[in-house]
């Protein structure tokens, strides 16, 4: 469904992401994991035309929809979570009379459905799942969630991965990356570590299986890694 080939992106003549290629395909989450600085954003972001590729190409199927919930979501700090979602979705030309009713759907599905709250008070977990429900505003077929889990307790974690695993059920694509890797064993199917902008190694959810957790993995990986 999406194929990033040699992809790369230097910043100030260093490069941070390296030669990068991967398939998502079609119903299925595909994990990005590396540690802070691998090149995993910023991956995201020129999937996204955030940023300018300096080479490589990514195929989008040109009338998939995509739903996107960066790292460090910002909303106007003055609307309330339904406000926030009204707002995008008239950005996104989401008829008014389906719009509201869209909108009380997803912030019940992300728990919000009964904040009268500002943003400016909202916790970081808060945010999060209203990222979360930003980004599934008109039904997009391709969700891309850059650390959907920060800054969540316990139990914000849980019900986020629970969301995601019936968000994968309902056929969505789904790339995501988290630290977190006790959830992201729970809903990936397939995966990567990266480091320095490059794939050290890939694996799939039957590699998980075979008794090696995907902490082992990627501990065994990242301390194998590239040389400085
Ligand atoms: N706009 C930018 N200008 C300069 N350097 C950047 C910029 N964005 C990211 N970087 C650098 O690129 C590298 C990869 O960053 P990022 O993609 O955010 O990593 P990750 O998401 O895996 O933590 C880091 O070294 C970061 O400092
Ligand atoms: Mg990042």
């Amino acid at each position: 469904m999406i194929t990033v080939t040699g992809l790369s992106k230097s910043y100030n003549g260093k490069k941070v992401v390296d030669d990068l290629s991967f398939t998502m395909k079609e119903g299925k989450l595909f994990a990005l994991l590396g540690s802070n600085g691998a090149g995993k954003s910023t991956t995201i972001k020129m999937m996204l035309s955030l940023v300018k590729k300096d080479g490589g190409r990514i195929e989008i199927p040109e009338d998939a929809l995509l739903g996107y919930s960066p790292e460090t979501p910002y909303f106007p700090p003055f609307l309330t979570g339904m406000e926030v979602l009204l707002y995008y979705g008239v950005l996104q030309k989401i008829p008014r009379e389906k719009l509201k009713v869209e909108c009380g759907t997803l912030l019940h599905l992300v728990g919000l459905s009964e904040e009268k709250t500002k943003i400016k008070f909202y916790s970081k977990g808060m945010l999060q799942r209203l990222a979360l429900a930003q980004a599934m505003l008109g039904n997009p077929s391709i969700l891309i969630l850059d650390e959907p889990c920060a800054g969540l307790d316990a139990m914000g974690r849980i019900e986020m991965i629970e969301l995601i695993m019936k968000l994968k059920t309902a056929g969505k694509t789904i790339l995501m990356n988290s630290h977190i890797l006790s959830d992201i064993e729970k809903v990936c199917d397939e995966g990567m570590i990266m480091q320095k902008g490059k794939v050290l190694r890939r694996f799939t959810k039957e590699d998980l299986r075979g008794g090696e957790s995907l902490e082992t993995i990627f501990t065994k990986t990242i301390s194998g890694g590239i040389e400085k």
